[in-house]
């Protein structure tokens, strides 16, 4: 029997920082795999709009998802051959893939998909249910999260960045109500596994955050 992969899940809403700090804690444990799940729903989103059925018809999104035709090449992500690195990460692309988030069928069929993703040497896998539903005997599940203010603040600072202007005040009651939306569906709500290690980084640097869960790996991990 070969040894089981260890995965580390790291669940939390959006704006927690958790898709660099993922792939950071993946690289720090010596170049483990990374699995950025929502980039699942943004391809199955994508796909669906591309498709021309609406977002009405839960079996024909979740057919669409059990084939989505995708490649993860270095950073850049390929859908059909097209590279739509850039177009799945617009907020457009954000509330259709919270619309296909939202369906039990189009979760099912992309379970198995982010299962095999567990290789070795390991995988750390970052969502909203990686650690209560997709991997629940992950070696380490952590919950991150942040207060709805400074999500806002760094949102508003990305935005910035790149020259478009927002409101943090406005930024916030979105995160709010996108919070409240995200814990209260019923298929896979946001929610931390009852064994998770709950941080709140609203106040740590992305550093000291990626140190105490690479800590914490270290400690669950076998040792030798
Ligand atoms: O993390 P993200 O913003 O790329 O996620 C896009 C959407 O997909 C968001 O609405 C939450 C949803 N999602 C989910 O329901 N389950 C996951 N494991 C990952 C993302």
């Amino acid at each position: 029997m070969s040894e089981p992969v260890p995965v580390i899940t790291i669940d939390g809403p959006s704006g927690s920082g958790k898709g660099t700090v993922s792939s950071r804690v993946a690289e720090a444990l010596g170049g483990w795999h990374f699995l950025d799940s929502g980039a699942l729903y943004r391809l199955t989103g994508l796909a669906v709009e591309r498709a021309g059925i609406g977002f009405e018809d839960p079996q024909k999104a979740a057919e669409i998802a059990a084939h989505l035709d995708v490649r993860f090449d270095q950073d850049k992500v390929f859908l059909d051959g097209e590279d739509v690195t850039l177009a799945i990460r617009t907020e457009e692309a954000g509330n259709r893939a919270s619309k296909v988030a939202a369906m039990p069928e189009v979760r099912a069929a992309l379970l198995d998909w982010q299962r095999q993703a567990a290789r070795p040497p390991g995988l750390v896998a970052d969502g909203r249910d990686m650690g209560t539903t997709v991997f629940p005997d992950a070696l380490l599940k952590v919950f991150l999260t942040a207060s709805a203010e400074e999500r806002a603040r760094r949102r508003y600072k990305q935005l910035k960045e790149k020259g478009i202007s927002s409101n943090i005040e406005k930024l916030a009651g979105e995160i709010r109500e996108r919070d409240e939306r995200d814990r209260s569906r019923s298929a896979s709500p946001l929610v931390p596994a009852a064994d998770a290690l709950v941080i709140d980084s609203s106040d740590m640097t992305i550093d000291e955050v990626v140190e105490r869960i690479v800590q914490a790996a270290q400690k669950a991990l076998p040792a030798g």
